[in-house]
């Protein structure tokens, strides 16, 4: 196969660094340029052993910087779209720069994708933006389900899905789009729910259970959803959405948390109940039936072999969490309400 040259935004985050990975693992002789503005949830230490391959280069850049997106588009064949604002709590407490990156953001990409006739622009994208399950019900999201977001970060998140849609049917972008469940594994900054749990717990802190803890959500290992990506960007038919999703049962956050206190030796004493989350979306679950069906892709890791992999990532990685707890202090004590 030749070489082609795929141009990866935000791959200095969770699932960025997991999938530039996953690529040059899988495809050594693709080149990837990574584009990410290394906001607080950008880290180069994630990337830090492929620094020095020829075939990866980072630009640090924000993706609304039309002029520098034009510049770098110039050569690209594939585009990867991760690069957004993702935290569901700091929407709630500062909407604006969710709507800036991942609408405005996401509306650069697509004006320079078409200028430069990029031939597959991959856009990614997240199951919240279907809004919210019934407890107790067996319904699933899928590719047909409407959107209902509800909260800023899954509007904005839905706005660039409208977007790249438009600009689909409207200017004839060859686009894919993939809406993912929740992600979990290495590299995952700990503002988020398991990385932080398994941080607290590493350093004799308890864990914060929003509400009632019996919100649902369906959990995938990432390196699952990078595969899911590549099949999609390899045999996806351009104009289309797949869902991708986990094996996971309806899972509680109370039982996923009380897993890793089981995995990690620890007693149920260091649960901590708090506020709930604002508009907090009680329960998501993915059929993922369609991906399996067309293109032949299904996850391979279970909910606790890949806690396990992960609590061992955390424990053999604190150099690069600790600083990020550090760093994230103010968000957290103006978040979490007794
Ligand atoms: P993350 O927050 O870990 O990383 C986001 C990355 O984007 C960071 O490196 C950040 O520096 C970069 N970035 C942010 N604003 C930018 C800007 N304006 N210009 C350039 N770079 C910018 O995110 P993640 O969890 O890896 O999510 C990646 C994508 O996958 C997002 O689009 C998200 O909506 C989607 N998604 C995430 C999950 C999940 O569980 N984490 C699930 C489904 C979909
Ligand atoms: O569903 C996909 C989405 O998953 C992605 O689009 C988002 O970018 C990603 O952040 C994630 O969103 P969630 O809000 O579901 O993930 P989070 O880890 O923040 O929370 C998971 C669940 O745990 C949710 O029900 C809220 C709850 N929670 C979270 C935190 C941080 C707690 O109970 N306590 C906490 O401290």
């Amino acid at each position: 196969m030749s070489q082609r040259t795929l141009l990866v935004t935000g791959g200095a985050g969770f699932i960025g660094s997991n999938f530039i990975h996953y690529w040059l693992n899988n495809y050594p002789e693709d080149k990837i340029i990574n584009l990410d503005a290394l906001t607080y949830a950008g880290n180069l230490s994630s990337l830090a052993d492929i620094e020095s391959n020829p075939n990866y280069v980072f630009v640090e850049g924000n993706i609304t910087d039309r002029e520098l997106v034009n510049k770098i588009m110039d050569d690209i064949d594939v585009v990867v779209h991760f690069a957004a604002e993702t935290h569901v709590d700091r929407s709630i407490l500062n909407p604006d720069v969710f709507l800036q990156t991942n609408v405005m953001g996401t509306q650069v990409l697509l004006d320079s994708a078409l200028k430069n006739n990029i031939k597959h622009f991959h856009h990614i994208s997240t199951d919240e933006v279907f809004g919210s399950l019934e407890l107790g019900s067996s319904k699933k999201f899928d590719e047909n389900t409407p959107y209902d977001p509800r909260s800023p970060y899954s509007a904005a998140k839905a706005g660039s899905d409208h977007l790249v849609r438009a600009y689909g049917e409207t200017y004839g972008l060859p686009f894919t789009m993939t809406n993912c469940s929740n992600n979990y594994g290495g590299y995952h900054h700990p503002e988020k729910l398991f990385p932080l749990a398994i941080t607290n717990l590493m350093d004799g802190l308890k864990v914060p259970v929003y509400g009632d803890g019996l919100n649902v959500r369906d959990w995938l290992y990432v390196q699952d959803h990078c595969s899911a990506i590549d099949r999609v960007l390899t045999d996806g038919k351009k104009g289309e959405t797949y869902l991708v999703g986990g094996l996971t049962e309806d899972i509680s956050n109370l039982d996923v948390v009380k897993l890793i206190l089981n995995l990690m030796g620890k007693s149920e004493d260091m649960i901590e109940y708090v506020t709930d989350r604002k508009g907090h979306d009680r329960r998501y679950a993915v059929d993922w039936s369609r991906l399996n069906k067309e293109l032949g892709w299904e996850p391979s890791v279970v909910l606790e072999e890949g806690l396990e992999k992960t609590i061992e990532w955390y424990k053999d990685n604190q150099d690069w969490w600790r600083p990020l707890k550090e760093e994230s202090k103010d968000f957290f004590e103006q978040n979490y309400k007794k």
